[in-house]
């Protein structure tokens, strides 16, 4: 399927979707949220994609936020569904059931930072700066920032950075926590399919059941998400691919995944 805002790229079982409006820094306005919608929702139905990278294109941005001119004609109820729209979008993306993996390689503001926030971890070029600076608008994160970027950087961090609208360098980024590695911008893309590749290469059925495990216990108690984890090793404990990989090692070889 072709798309007006987004690019996407498939070798090796890895999917890059690389957001496509440079002119505007990639911002997403509702055109583009629509057309993420649709290529997440075959992203999972393909079998064939075992990781998916998510990047924006140019060099100066990942994605500089909701679009601000779209933005500055809302009524109240277009904003309610637009917010509501969005957190869809990367609630999709963070429960893909894949590893999803943002390469920062630029602004990554507003609803940028939280579509980064949404991925299962983030790599940064060194140029990147990551922040919600919505207050700044007269607005507050819409799309998942302000319950997101709390759980993964702490709270007192996280109020420091929504109410005001500081944005973090790369550096900044990664001693918070917020992105995982910082690289220099040649050097970004090639770490992030590396670690892609890794993945491609483990079980996909295991991968799911982590993401899942991890995911849906973020938001239990300590108590019900090991249960969840007990029964989710059970699956996978039993599985062929545990079989195989256990088999490998003991036989000192690689092991040889299924796609289940
Ligand atoms: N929505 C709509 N358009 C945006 C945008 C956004 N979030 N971010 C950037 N753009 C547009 C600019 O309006 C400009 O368009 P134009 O050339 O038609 O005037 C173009 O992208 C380039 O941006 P510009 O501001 O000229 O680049 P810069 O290097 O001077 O500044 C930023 C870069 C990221 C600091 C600045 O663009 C910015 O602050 N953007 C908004 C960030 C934001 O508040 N995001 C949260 C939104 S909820």
């Amino acid at each position: 399927m072709a798309y007006h805002n987004l690019l996407i790229e498939t070798a090796d079982s890895i999917a890059t979707l690389t957001v496509n409006r440079p002119d505007k820094l990639n911002a997403l306005n509702g055109e583009t949220i629509e057309e993420l919608h649709a290529c997440v929702n075959a992203l999972r139905g393909d079998a064939a994609v075992r990781v998916v990278v998510i990047t924006g294109a140019g060099q100066k941005a990942f994605v500089a936020g909701a679009d601000i001119e779209e933005l500055s004609q809302l009524t109240a109820v277009m904003a309610e569904t637009l917010a509501t729209r969005g957190q869809e979008l990367m609630w999709k993306i963070e429960n893909l059931g894949k590893p999803v993996i943002a390469a920062v390689n630029g602004y990554a503001l507003g609803g940028g930072c939280e579509l980064a926030l949404a991925c299962n971890f983030r790599y940064a070029s060194s140029n990147a700066q990551l922040g919600l600076p919505e207050t700044g608008l007269g607005l507050i994160p819409g799309y998942g920032g302000t319950q997101r970027l709390p759980r993964l950087i702490g709270r007192g961090r996280a109020c420091e950075m929504i109410l005001t609208g500081t944005t973090l360098t790369a550096e900044q980024a990664l001693a918070a926590g917020l992105v995982n590695r910082v690289l220099e911008p040649p050097q970004l893309l090639p770490a992030v399919l590396e670690v892609a590749g890794a993945l491609a290469s483990r079980s996909t059925g295991t991968l799911r059941l982590a993401l899942k495990a991890i995911n849906e216990g973020a938001n239990m108690t300590l108590d019900a998400a090991c249960r969840l984890e007990s029964a989710l090793f059970g699956v996978c404990g039993g599985s062929d691919d545990a079989r195989e990989g256990c088999a490998a090692f003991l036989e000192k070889r690689k092991p040889k995944f299924g796609n289940s």
